[in-house]
């Protein structure tokens, strides 16, 4: 059996299921998935873990399925956060280079990003992840790595990406609790991104949505960099939501219902046939014209 430091994992709490993956670097140099488990998860709302204990089941469940189908034991893992309260600001840092001959050091990188981030933080957030946009040296931008460069002032665009302080505690805990060490916790719009989005379509520009069940992740993607990013308190939960209420269906039903038969979009409902929906309760069940559906789904969307 292989060393387990060769694998790499990544763990997504998400507020309809846990997954976990386990990767392999490829002989490509890119990730292959060995491994994967998903449990259902009742512990979490709109990306926010409101119940510790079945958080930790689930994420137990899921990690042992990912550990059966790759073979491997799971002790680190790199884990998703995705809460509504992340936030997400562009911020500027400028220093004077050092050295008397105006020659660009690491020293002098590492502390004009330092500067990027010295903006005040309240007390209760923490900084997730800071990206340089991009480098400016004596005005002039555009440069991706200032090493060795000549020049006397030096400044960076950056990225920032924010997280609450007791959220990404609480988050730490279930992990540990389920027996997982964290590497590191990474913003998930930017880690989707990171592995879906090719060269081009980065370069280009795009916007990626990640629409989950409680919540709606993005970041725009420009110039190969991340411009923008953050989480939208609505998801796909909301409209099994509308439907259960509208209905009066157990959500369950209203699920069923949605996957196989909503449409957003009344104009483009064809075939108009009913559906059969139960009431809650176990009441007798009642025809619904899939239009009906529709125009349930189309105001939310
Ligand atoms: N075919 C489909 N049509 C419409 N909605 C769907 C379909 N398949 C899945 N969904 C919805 O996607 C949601 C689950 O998405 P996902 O697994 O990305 O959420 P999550 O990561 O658990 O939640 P979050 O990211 O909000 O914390 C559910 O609300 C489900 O109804
Ligand atoms: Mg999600």
């Amino acid at each position: 059996m292989a060393k387990p430091q060769q694998y790499f994992v990544g763990v997504d709490i998400g507020s309809s299921k846990v997954g976990v993956l386990v990767g392999q670097r490829g002989d490509d140099g890119g990730m292959e998935v060995v491994g994967r488990g998903l449990a259902p998860n009742r512990g979490t709302r709109r990306g926010n873990i409101v119940n510790v204990e079945a958080t930790v089941e689930a994420l137990k469940q899921a990690t042992e399925e990912a550990e059966v189908m790759a073979g491997v034991e799971i002790s680190r893992a790199y884990v998703g956060v995705a809460g509504a309260d992340v936030r997400s600001v562009n911020s500027r840092g400028m220093v004077s280079v050092a050295r008397k001959d105006r020659e660009i050091t690491r020293q002098d990188i590492r502390r004009v990003l330092e500067a990027a981030q010295s903006a005040a933080l309240p007390s209760d957030r923490e900084i997730l992840h800071s990206i340089p946009q991009e480098f400016l040296v004596d005005e002039q931008g555009g440069i991706a790595d200032p090493m060795g460069m000549l020049g006397s002032r030096l400044e960076v665009a950056v990225h920032l990406v924010t997280g609450n302080v007791t959220r990404s505690k609480t988050l730490l805990t279930c992990v540990n609790r389920a027996g997982i060490e964290v590497v590191e916790l990474v913003f998930e719009p930017l880690a989707t991104a990171r592995a879906i989005l090719t060269e081009d379509e980065r370069e280009l520009g795009v916007l990626l949505i990640d629409i989950g069940a409680g919540t709606a992740e993005y970041a725009l993607v420009l110039d190969g960099e991340v411009y923008h990013s953050g989480v939208l308190p609505v998801g796909a939960g909301h409209f099994t939501n509308d439907l259960a209420m509208v209905l009066r269906t157990p959500f369950g039903e209203a699920e069923k219902i949605k996957t196989r038969h909503g449409c957003c979009l009344e104009g483009l409902v064809i075939d108009d046939t009913g559906i059969s929906v139960p009431t809650v309760a176990g009441g007798s069940s009642r025809i619904v014209p899939k239009r009906e559906l529709a125009g349930i789904l189309q105001p939310r969307a």
